[in-house]
């Protein structure tokens, strides 16, 4: 069901990659929800994904550009102004990627120039993508800008490898660059700790079927899909959370303060 919610809102959507991606879902709810944006990936994903389908599902344009390329991503916020005509209300950063978890390097065994692109990629590209929507003044006041993350960033997840650091990296950046955006354009920054889900990144974690089923269990309201992702983003998106700035916010059904649920005692 949509309420308009992001009705005349422009924005850009980074990380759709095929229609299991959370960014797919997200780009579809606001496209529901009566806003404008531009898709963009890197060009090697969109090489092998679907996105030219969403584009026309959405009547969005694409513009690649990888999120550790400052000049792309300046290219992106120029261009993306240009095609919506005017400023930016929202911005989704739906971007992870570990080579060490890629390789199968065990968190005791990181190679570290692939934990370094990794880190760039996973990580240190929020700080870019919001340097580059600073510096060009390309926010309009009161807009929101949101990043995913997961609660490695707090607890240890065994295969979760160097993503754990990478997200609570991604975590403090979004309270850091928060406070210059809240102070200096009205401009709020988030995260959204998501449940496992299963997409493209979900799934190349070592074991996930075990994690994704251990996690439903564990979460009271069972575990937030793709789509609630999405959902719960077009709130944040909207005008109703004007001053939720700084956060990461859990969406996970409850897991993060369950201890231990009935269900995983009977299983021993
Ligand atoms: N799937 C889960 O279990 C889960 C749980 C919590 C948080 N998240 C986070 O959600 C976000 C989206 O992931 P997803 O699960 O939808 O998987 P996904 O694989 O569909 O999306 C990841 C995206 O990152 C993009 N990307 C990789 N390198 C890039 C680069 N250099 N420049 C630009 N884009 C690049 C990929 O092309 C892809 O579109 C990630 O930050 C992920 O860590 C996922």
């Amino acid at each position: 069901m949509a309420y308009n919610l992001l009705k005349g809102k422009r924005g850009i959507i980074f990380g759709a990659l095929d229609e299991k991606s959370i960014a797919w879902k997200t780009a579809l709810s606001a496209h529901a929800e009566g806003a404008t944006f531009v898709l963009t990936n890197a060009p090697i994903a969109m090489r092998m994904g679907q996105i030219k389908e969403l584009a026309e599902q959405t009547g969005s344009q694409i513009i690649p550009a990888d999120a550790t390329s400052v000049e792309e991503l300046d290219n992106l916020v120029a261009q993306a102004q240009e095609i919506l005509g005017g400023k930016l209300d929202f911005v989704l950063h739906s971007i992870g990627m570990s080579v060490n978890v890629r390789k199968g390097r065990a968190y005791t065994d990181e190679k570290y120039d692939f934990t370094a692109k990794g880190w760039d990629v996973s990580a240190l590209s929020f700080h870019k993508v919001m340097q580059s929507l600073y510096k060009a003044d390309a926010m309009n006041e009161w807009g929101s800008i949101v990043a995913l993350t997961y609660m490695a960033a707090q607890r240890v997840f065994p295969d979760y490898n160097d993503m754990a650091d990478n997200k609570a990296y991604l975590e403090s950046v979004a309270r850091s660059f928060g406070y210059f955006f809240g102070k200096e354009k009205n401009v709020r920054v988030n995260t959204i700790s998501q449940s496992p889900t299963p997409t493209t990144a979900g799934q190349g974690v070592k074991g996930f079927d075990g994690f994704i089923s251990y996690a439903e269990k564990m979460s009271p309201l069972g575990n937030a899909s793709a789509q609630d992702c999405a959902d719960y983003t077009m709130t944040l998106f909207s005008d109703l959370t004007r001053k939720v700035t700084m956060q990461n916010l859990f969406h996970d059904g409850g897991f993060s303060n369950t201890g231990v649920s009935q269900e995983v005692i009977e299983k021993f």
